[in-house]
Order: C-alpha cells, then structure tokens, then sequence
C-alpha cells in the first residue's frame, strides 16, 4: 500500500473511530494507535524524508493537518468526557462566588465584652482567679461557716479533697486583697460552675463578673453611683434600679438588685414573670471578717463589692427565654448575635 493509500485510509477510519469514541481509555488508545511514538500517522509523517521534495510538501500537509484534527476532536472528547464523570471538579469561571461565612463572638463573649467594657471605663482593673480552687477561697475566707448549706455536694462539684470548681467569683477578691494594698478596684469577669439540675433559668456552668473596690471612705452610695452608672449605660439612660435587703456571709449590709423591666415598664409581662422588675445582681459592703483574713486594717479601709450573672443578664437584653441555647451551640441560634 502505498503512502497516499494510508494516509486516505488513515483518515476514513481514524475519523470515524476518534468520532464514535465514548470514554477517555477509547480516545487514549485511538491516540496512542494513530499519534503515539509508534502510531500510525506518526509513521508516515517519519517516512516523509524519503519522498521526492513534491510529494513531500503536498503528502505532508494533509498528513499534518489530519494529524491537527484529530488533536483538536482528543482534546474535544476529554473534555466532556471529564464533564460527564461525576463527582469529578470542572470550573466554571462564570459562577458567582460563594460567600465567606466569617465567626463571631458568642452571645454570652459579646455580652461579657460589653460589660468589661462599661467598668474598665469607669476605671477598674481586671483580674482572673482559677477555675478550680480551694475551700479557703471559695468559702472559708469569704466567711462562709464550715455547715454552710453551699459547701453541700449538691451545690459544689468537688475534684477531689481540698479542691473544688469554683461556685462564683468572689474568691477573687480574696486572691487579689492578697497580693495588694488598697486602693483596689478590680473586676473578675470568669467563668463558675454549680451542681445543680439543669433547666431553663439554670445551668452547672455560667459566667460572673465580679466587682470590688477597697479604700478609705468607701460608701453604699458609691457602690449605687457605680451600678447606676452600668446599668444605664447597658440597658439605656432612665432604667430604675431596686435595692432589696438581702445575705451573703461575705458582704455586710447586702442587697439583691433588681432593674424596672425595660420590656413592659413595670406594667408585668412574661419576660419579668409579672413582677415588673428582673433581678441582675448581689451586692454589698466588704463584711470586716474578709478583711481580718487578707490582714487589712478594718479602721481604716471599706469597700463594697458585687457580682453579676452574665449569663442572666445577656437572656434579659436579648430576650432569651432559655439558658441551655448558650450551650448547645446550634448555629442558627447563635448566628443571630453579633
Ligand atoms: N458571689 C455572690 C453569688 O454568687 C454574688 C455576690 C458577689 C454578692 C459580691 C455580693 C458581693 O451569688
């Protein structure tokens, strides 16, 4: 067979073949078969050297542009041959992009950020205390009495002998009169830890910031000033502020705090279960035992000191109606406080 009856066959049934082909490894064989180093259009390509320079140039031709087509039908069936299998990655430059979600702080991260931010600038510190800590700080230093109801396993989660998790911050205080001389104005922002059943209004862990200030002369009417001064700035200018008696073995006199309710206006309303006032913190004077066992003169130096639910006060602002949502960690829920 002569070299013009080749590239004429080549052409008829290569064509053919290249066009009937339905998968990669048939497209890959008919290449290797017609282009590969021992193909057969590859052949007479090579075998073109020993023809006279006419047929040379005429033969050559049609056996380059044969050899052009079938690249460009290879190149045509990998591609959609590509794009056929499923699962496998074909850009499409065109698309829309697809947004980037970015994080974000956590409600009760948000809420503790803003609260830490209202005191630092009424200028208090900050200070941290161990999540695990001992009787003496939690309790015996804080004037607890060795029966205290609270030092009970049901309220304590006990690590083992001495130690415990913390049930609030208030040891902090103690940690700190330790370490300083007043004046000390400090706040504890920190997670504690109760041993208690879970439901909607309680959780074994949440969040406190503890608040103190020790110095001379200090007076109920500067722990009012301080808390006025929060609560307005975080739940808005105007909201009124109830002082009710209460006990703590730490402070002495101590109160509860309640705020009017900012939903109803104290009309009463689900939110403050129809009191017309939600509770949000404890507070107090330093009771002079706590200052007997951090060695500070109970004749020269006061001080008050508080402490707050964070976790309490973020359900009241955001109207929440259940703690366990800031521990679930469903993402719809949490998506929609930025
Ligand atoms: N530690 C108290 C509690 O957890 C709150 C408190 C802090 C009360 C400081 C008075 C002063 O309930």
């Amino acid at each position: 067979m002569d070299i013009v009856d080749q590239l004429r066959r080549i052409e008829k049934n290569a064509t053919r073949e290249f066009l009937a082909a339905k998968s990669i490894d048939s497209i890959e064989q008919l290449r290797v078969r017609y282009l590969g180093k021992k193909g057969e259009l590859i052949a007479i390509l090579r075998g073109l050297k020993n023809l006279p320079a006419e047929k040379k140039r005429e033969i050559g031709g049609q056996a380059n542009r044969l050899k052009a087509s079938f690249e460009e039908i290879i190149e045509q069936k990998r591609d959609e041959f590509s794009r056929a299998v499923p699962g496998r990655l074909t850009i499409d430059y065109t698309l829309p992009g697809h947004p980037y979600r970015h994080g974000h702080r956590h409600l009760v991260t948000l809420v503790m950020d803003q609260i830490v931010g209202i005191f630092q600038r009424m200028g208090f510190e900050i200070a941290d205390g161990p999540d695990i800590e001992t009787d003496y700080y939690n309790f015996g230093a804080l004037n607890f009495p060795p029966d205290h109801p609270a030092r009970d396993e049901q309220d304590t989660f006990y690590v083992e002998d001495d130690y415990i998790l913390r049930t609030h911050t208030s040891g902090v205080q103690v940690r700190e009169f330790e370490k300083r001389t007043p004046p000390v104005k400090i706040i504890a922002p920190g997670r504690v830890f109760r041993h208690e059943a879970v439901n909607a209004r309680s959780y074994c862990v949440f969040h406190q910031l503890e608040g103190f200030y020790v110095d001379t002369d200090v007076s109920f009417a500067d722990l009012k000033g301080v808390l006025e001064a929060f609560c307005y700035e975080f739940f808005g200018e105007g909201v009124k502020l109830r002082y009710r008696p209460s006990f703590f073995p730490f402070t002495e006199p101590s109160a509860e705090i309640d705020i009017r309710c900012f939903l109803c206006g104290g009309q009463g309303c689900p939110l403050c279960k129809h009191e017309g006032w939600l509770e949000i913190l404890g507070a107090g004077m330093i009771d002079p035992s706590v200052f007997d066992a951090v060695n500070y003169d109970n004749e020269k130096y006061t001080g008050y000191a508080f402490g707050m639910g964070v976790e309490r006060i973020a359900l009241l602002k955001y109207q929440v109606n259940d703690i366990r949502l800031l521990y679930e960690n469903d993402i719809r829920f949490i998506r929609q406080f930025r």
